[in-house]
């Protein structure tokens, strides 16, 4: 597991953290992040979690999704622009997916804009495996979406 900076923690985020996610989305997502009132009323439904990684009292990293059964949906990572390429969203996503792991969640799944190189080189790099591809899926662009796939290993 890549290890965090020591100015860096993570952990599971509560509603609390509603306008801070929106925020980081804004900036991740330009054109289709969600508001801080979509954030307050994911959180209240219970199959959502957003997990963070905190740098101070500010967000650096942030992912949230969906529990599905036995599995967990990826909705969205983001990582702060000036902290890119430091290995924080696979620090990030390591972590969430061995908690999950940890619940009793068998499989993850996320789907990806098939121009996003980073998004795609991250996922591939945690192992997550190919299983579809969606023609003309994002409705804004027009782009195509890849289906990713991933077996956690269970704990012992
Ligand atoms: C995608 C994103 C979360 C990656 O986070 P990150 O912290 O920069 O990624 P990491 O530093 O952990 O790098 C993970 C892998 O991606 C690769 N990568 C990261 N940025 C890259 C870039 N700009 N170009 C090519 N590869 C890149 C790294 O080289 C690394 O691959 P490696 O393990 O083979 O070396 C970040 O770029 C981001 O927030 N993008 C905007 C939001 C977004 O598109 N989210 C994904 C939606 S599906």
């Amino acid at each position: 597991m890549i290890p965090l900076p020591d100015s860096i923690r993570f952990r599971e985020l509560g509603e609390s953290y509603a306008a801070a996610l929106a925020e980081l989305e804004a900036v991740c997502f330009p054109n289709h992040g969600w508001s801080a009132e979509d954030m307050r009323n994911m959180f209240s439904q219970n199959a959502f979690r957003a997990y963070g990684l905190l740098e101070g009292s500010g967000l650096a990293a942030y992912t949230t999704l969906f529990h599905v059964a036995d599995s967990i949906e990826i909705l969205n990572i983001g990582v702060l622009p000036e902290r890119r390429c430091q290995k924080l969203g696979r620090a990030l996503l390591e972590r969430v997916l061995r908690r999950e792991a940890e619940t009793g969640i068998l499989r993850a799944f996320l789907e990806v804009r098939v121009g996003n190189t980073p998004a795609i080189r991250l996922y591939e790099g945690l192992g997550f495996v190919r299983t579809c591809r969606r023609r003309g899926y994002y409705a804004d662009t027009g782009e195509d979406a890849l289906l990713y796939e991933l077996a956690l290993p269970q704990p012992l």
